[in-house]
C-alpha cells in the first residue's frame, strides 16, 4: 500500500512537473467518541486513562484524544482554507489511545465510517 502511494505521488510529479499541486495530509486524528464536557475530572474521556481532567473544553483536552466537534471543524476549516486539492492522503490511525481489549473492533469499524463520511460529505468529488 506505501509503495502505490509513493509510486501514485512519482508519477503525478513527473506528470505536471511544470505545474504547481496541492494536497492534503490528514493522518493521527485520533478520535475520542466517549469525549464529555463534565466537572468530573475522571469521566471526561477513557483516552485519559487514570489522569484525572480537569477544565474540559468544548474542542478537548490536551490529556484527551479528538473530539468530534474538533474533527469536524478541522475538515471543514481545510475545505475553506483550500476547497479543492488534486487529492487527499488520509494515513490512519484514527482511533483513541483506549486498550484494544476495551475498545474492540465494532468501535473500531464506527470510527473509520463516521470519520470516512465526514471526508466525503465535505469533499464529495475527491
Ligand atoms: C464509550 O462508552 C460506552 C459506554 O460506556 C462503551 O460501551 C464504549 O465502548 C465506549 N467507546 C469507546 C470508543 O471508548
Ligand atoms: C461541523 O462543522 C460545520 C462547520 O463549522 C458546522 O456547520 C456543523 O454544524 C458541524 N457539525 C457538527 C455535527 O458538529
Amino acid at each position: 500500500m506505501k509503495f502505490s502511494i509513493l509510486l501514485f505521488v512519482a508519477i503525478w510529479i513527473g506528470v505536471s512537473s511544470a505545474e504547481r499541486g496541492y494536497f492534503w495530509h490528514l493522518t493521527d486524528l485520533h478520535l475520542e467518541p466517549n469525549y464529555t464536557v463534565t466537572s468530573d475530572p475522571v469521566k471526561v474521556c477513557p483516552s485519559a486513562g487514570d489522569q484525572p481532567v480537569r477544565n474540559p473544553g468544548k474542542w478537548g483536552n490536551y490529556l484527551c484524544d479528538s473530539p468530534g466537534v474538533l474533527i469536524n471543524s478541522s475538515i471543514h476549516a481545510m475545505k475553506t482554507i483550500l476547497p479543492n486539492p488534486d487529492f487527499i492522503l488520509w494515513t490512519g490511525d484514527d482511533t483513541p489511545h483506549i486498550p484494544n481489549e476495551q475498545l474492540g473492533e465494532k468501535a473500531v469499524l464506527d470510527i473509520v465510517e463516521w470519520i470516512t463520511s465526514l471526508i466525503i460529505e465535505v469533499f464529495p468529488s475527491k
